[in-house]
């Protein structure tokens, strides 16, 4: 006899079966992934030792279904790998290259990683986004990456990169967002960056061992973005500043800069202005007080003459803004102008 229970179950058991059956669809329907870069995944599995991050890459279950890629909507090519937080052994594995659709790498946080970029990231040609940050990368960044024209982006933060930023990244045409800092990079920074292009550009170097002076040329560049400290430039970099740049972020401290500030002509949109530790003369300009600024760090310079008062100036930052240079005077340094 049917029991209102029993109906119910049945019922309950209908719509578990239901739900299965909508969970298994992708698994039972035909596979998506080409069999080309299924392979080149399973070779790049195994050269990391087939870590227990990249379990789900499965010969049997669907490559565009696997953790850590993405397969294009109408082509189903893989078009991103992006592994991060791994204990990754090894390098870069060659097999990088039988991914010809690759439009994204990223390696993030994958602090065994070690050895140089190899030859074989040239062959992914369309690719547009590469970073390899909080790895332990080592040797030189080569000559070659200026073959990968597609680029937009290149991250190599946190290495253990060696000898001199490469003039042939200069070459890469719509190249607009590089980040270099934390490594042990040596030379001069080279002209060629000048050709950087992009709706925002971005030079992050800080932190390595850079030298030398910025080249003149960088007076056309607009960056969105500039950050040069720690290291061992020298030199006029007055030209990075004027009327018509719209720089938002500039953070040369820790170097041996040396120019008149009186004379630095700023543009509105300046919000983090940081020249700590350098050898900056002259006197704070009273446009400052025009800016809505954030981030404002004069320090340990030889800077004279009295603080301008108003804007931000006085209440956002305190005298240690300010402090230890040659004769600067007024508040919120506790020295009265004479
Ligand atoms: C990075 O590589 C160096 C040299 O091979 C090694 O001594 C160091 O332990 C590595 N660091 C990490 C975090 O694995
Ligand atoms: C990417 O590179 C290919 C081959 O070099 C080129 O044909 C294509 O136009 C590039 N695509 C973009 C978006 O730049
Ligand atoms: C760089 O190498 C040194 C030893 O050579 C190591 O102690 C350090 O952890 C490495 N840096 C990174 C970011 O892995
Ligand atoms: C590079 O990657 C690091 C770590 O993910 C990130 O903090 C930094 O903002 C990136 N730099 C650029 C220029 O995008
Ligand atoms: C800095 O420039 C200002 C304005 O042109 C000038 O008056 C001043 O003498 C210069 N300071 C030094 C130390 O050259
Ligand atoms: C400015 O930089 C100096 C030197 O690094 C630091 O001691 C001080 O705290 C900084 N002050 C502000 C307001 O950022």
């Amino acid at each position: 006899m049917l029991t209102v229970g029993s109906v119910a179950t049945d019922l309950r058991l209908g719509i578990v079966i239901l739900s299965l059956l909508l969970v298994l669809r992708p698994l039972l329907s035909e596979e998506k992934c080409h069999s080309d870069d299924k392979k080149a995944l399973l070779k790049i599995k195994k050269a990391f030792n087939n870590p227990y991050l990249l379990a789900s890459w499965q010969p049997n279950i669907d490559c565009c279904t696997w953790y850590c890629v993405k397969c294009d909507d109408v082509t189903n090519r893989i078009i991103e790998i992006f592994i991060s937080d791994g204990d990754l052994p090894g390098q870069i594995p060659d097999a990088i290259a039988d991914l010809p659709y690759l439009k994204s790498i990223s390696f993030h946080k994958v602090t065994k990683f070690s050895g140089p970029i190899p030859y074989s990231i040239t062959k992914v040609k369309y690719l547009d986004f590469l970073r390899i940050s909080y790895a332990n990368l080592t040797g030189t960044i080569p000559e070659f990456l200026g073959q990968l024209k597609n680029l937009t982006y290149l991250n190599l933060s946190y290495n253990n990169l060696t000898g001199p930023i490469p003039s042939s990244l200069g070459q890469i045409p719509k190249l607009g967002y590089i980040g270099l800092d934390q490594n042990k990079l040596t030379g001069t920074i080279p002209p060629s960056l000048v050709n950087l292009k992009g709706s925002e550009l971005y030079l992050i170097l800080s932190h390595n061992q850079l030298s030398g002076e910025i080249p003149a040329s960088f007076q056309d560049i607009d960056f969105g973005k500039i950050d040069l400290s720690r290291n061992k430039l020298q030199g006029d970099i007055s030209m990075l500043f004027g009327y018509k740049k719209t720089t938002y972020m500039m953070d040369f401290s820790r170097n041996m800069f040396e120019f008149n500030m009186s004379k630095l002509h700023v543009h509105q949109s300046l919000v983090y202005l940081d020249i700590n530790h350098n050898r900056v003369f002259g006197s704070i300009p009273e446009v400052m007080t025009k800016l809505a600024l954030q981030s404002f760090n004069v320090s340990y310079n030889r800077l004279c003459g009295k603080i301008p008062q108003g804007g931000r100036l006085q209440t956002r930052f305190d005298y240690s803004a300010y402090f230890h240079n040659r004769c600067l005077c007024g508040s919120p340094l506790d020295v009265a102008c004479k």
